[in-house]
């Protein structure tokens, strides 16, 4: 088994401070961690719950990746993050199983992590994103 952990769920949001404030309200949850990812055009925060994260995206400009998703989808569920010991092995793990990799190789993710997103296509309409630490 490749997999360790659930690392974290996405949710895309149009209003990051909002999604905060909602979280905090409702569970009492703190930002852990929080982050602007240029290249993928995304502001994340992260709120921990045990060893996992709930991610909350917003886009930094209209041509990211989170800002078509809301324009074609709303708000909400975006992708999950599989925590894997070695990205590279997992990512062609499941290319070989016929998975459609959006990274061909692994690259850098938030919070200090190597990354690498596979296409829902192929994946029963998920997106997942392998991340290792
Ligand atoms: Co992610």
């Amino acid at each position: 088994m490749l997999l360790t952990e659930i690392d974290h769920v996405a949710i895309a949001v149009r209003d990051l401070e909002a999604a905060i404030q909602y979280y905090r309200d409702a569970f009492g949850a703190e930002v852990h961690h929080r982050e602007i990812v240029e290249s993928d055009g995304v502001e994340e925060a992260l709120i921990k719950v045990a060893d996992s994260y709930i991610q909350l995206t917003c886009a930094t400009h209209d041509e990211s990746p989170i800002a078509k998703s809301i324009a074609k989808r709303g708000e909400g569920l975006h992708h999950i993050g599989y925590r894997v010991d070695n990205c590279a092995e997992a990512l062609a793990a499941m290319v070989a199983a016929g998975a459609t990799p959006i990274d061909k190789a692994p690259r850098p993710g938030s919070r200090g992590t190597t990354v690498a997103f596979v296409h829902p296509k192929g994946s029963f309409g998920t997106l997942i994103e392998l991340v290792e630490e």
